[in-house]
């Protein structure tokens, strides 16, 4: 019999594999939701479909689930900021973007300003997994950013990549 894999292992395991940093937006109810997140990956090309893996336990779930258009913003490194407040649990929603500089999408939606690129979803199929859901879009728009440094997240810590080939 195998030993139960530890959340602790897990987790350092896993924080060893580099990701890039989004924040997915959506608006529920008139609010604006917005959450951190780095379990984002493209998962088809045609048609284009990305996932993001979203804790049941976020109130981002609780409003993605609500409608089904939401948008991932790709960060920049100048985006670390915002990164940390919109992965800070508890953090009052209201007024939760005041801070953070964005634009609107025609659906209405935040796309944060530091970013490299902005990709604009509709809600596919939700798939849940544990105590997650994967949330899988269909891609209706996507965007590029200026050129410019990665915000990454390795090692539970926000990384620096610079726009140079090693
Ligand atoms: C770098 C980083 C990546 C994260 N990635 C995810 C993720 O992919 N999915 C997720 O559900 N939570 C992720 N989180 C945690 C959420 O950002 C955090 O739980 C947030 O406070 C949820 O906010 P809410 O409850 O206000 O919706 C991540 C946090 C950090 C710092």
């Amino acid at each position: 019999m195998t030993t139960p894999v530890g959340e602790r292992d897990f987790r350092r395991a896993m924080g060893t594999f580099a990701t890039g940093v989004g924040v997915v937006t959506c608006v529920s109810d008139g609010q604006d939701h917005a959450m951190t997140a780095n379990a984002i990956a493209s998962v088809s090309l045609l048609p284009p479909l990305l996932l993001v893996a979203v804790d049941r336990a976020t109130r981002f779930w609780e409003a993605v689930t609500q409608q089904q258009f939401w948008a991932v913003s790709v960060l920049a490194h100048g985006g670390r900021d915002s990164a940390a407040w919109l992965a800070t649990s508890g953090r009052p929603l209201q007024g939760q973007l005041d801070r953070v500089p964005h634009r609107r999408s025609e659906r209405g939606i935040a796309l944060l300003d530091q970013s490299l690129a902005w990709l604009e979803c509709r809600t596919h199929q939700t798939v849940s997994a544990g105590d997650h859901d994967i949330l899988i879009g269909q891609v209706e728009r996507v965007t590029q950013g200026p050129d410019g440094d990665a915000l990454v997240y390795w090692r539970s810590g926000y990384r620096h990549l610079p726009d140079v080939t090693a």
